[in-house]
């Protein structure tokens, strides 16, 4: 292996120990401990694990946590009209509606209902729109592409005037990521299912954050020697030699792919703890802006 590895897990912890430190100094100060919602509508297994972590997680870190679930046939209606109540509630400073929602609600409109202030996923089209402008920025920027940005930050890989490939377009990771890139001044390629001579493509890359939702797509010879991979992808793969009956892999051939990059996310360990290391992170934010602690 050539590619030095990016720590995922070490660097998460460090952001979640930073978030740790401010809830600690905002109690010592009498503010009210940070908190958390989470909406669960319907449950579609991989979301009610997502979500247990998320709530745990603020436990652990010193904030409050607070979860709803609501039936998978609740209507819009419903949905929106607990949004709304929870824009209100004084205790309640981030808004978490776990995505997907079940086919028959418009999540657009619910994620339209959350007040931009409680907004720690960023997915308000007030937060997303000014992710897309220039000289704006959001109040709070989605925790996955955070993420990416913040792993490349720590081990120093240098974004002004990259070449930066983005795989994948999905409005929580691929878009998000690749505007947050183009405001760090690189110069962004975003490629998905039409794009022509895909490898091609991605061997430009010096950045390739692969967020395409395919096992191990990803090989070696579609990266350039030296760049830098981040692998968002995660897959669940059933394999009855392994101990719990599966194993998880990424968007990413790993093995391979490491003989050539310079450095490597890996998945699993790598995004995943960063994602909710961000979220914790934003609360947080959430609660300083709630209290006019910081300059919005
Ligand atoms: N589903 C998958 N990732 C996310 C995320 O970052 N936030 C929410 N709300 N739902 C998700």
């Amino acid at each position: 292996m050539t590619a030095k590895l990016i720590d995922g897990k070490a660097i998460a912890k460090k952001v979640r120990e930073q978030a740790a430190a401010d809830v600690a100094d905002m109690v010592a100060k009498g503010y009210a401990r940070p908190g958390l919602v989470t909406v669960l509508v319907g449950a579609d297994p991989a979301s009610e694990v997502y979500v247990g972590m998320k709530q745990r997680m603020c436990k652990k870190l010193g904030m409050e946590s607070f979860s709803h679930t609501l039936p998978a046939d609740s209507t819009q209606e419903e949905v929106e009209a607990l949004v709304q109540q929870l824009n209100e509630d004084p205790k309640v400073n981030g808004i978490l509606v776990q995505l997907p929602l079940p086919g028959h609600l418009d999540d657009e409109a619910v994620l339209k209902a959350i007040s931009p202030e409680k907004d720690i996923d960023g997915f308000h089209p007030l937060n997303m729109g000014r992710l897309a402008q220039k000289g704006r920025e959001p109040l709070f920027v989605p925790c996955t592409p955070d993420g990416c940005i913040y792993l490349l930050d720590e081990v120093g890989v240098k974004m002004e005037g990259a070449n930066a490939v983005v795989l994948g377009r999905s409005n929580i990771v691929g878009m998000p990521a690749a505007l947050l890139l183009v405001k760090r001044n690189a110069t962004v390629t975003i490629c998905h299912s039409r794009t022509k001579n895909l490898a091609d493509v991605c061997r430009q890359a010096d950045i390739l954050i692969a967020a395409v939702g395919r096992v191990e797509m990803v090989k070696k010879d579609w990266v350039k020697p030296g760049a830098a991979v981040i692998d968002v992808g995660t897959h669940r793969i059933d394999d009855d030699t392994k101990e719990k009956g599966y194993y998880l892999t990424g968007d990413v051939a790993f093995d391979e792919v490491s003989e050539v990059a310079g450095w490597i996310s890996p998945s699993p360990g790598g995004v995943g703890p960063m994602t909710i290391a961000m979220l914790m992170r934003n609360t947080v934010r959430a609660a300083q802006i709630a209290n006019g602690l910081v300059e919005v």
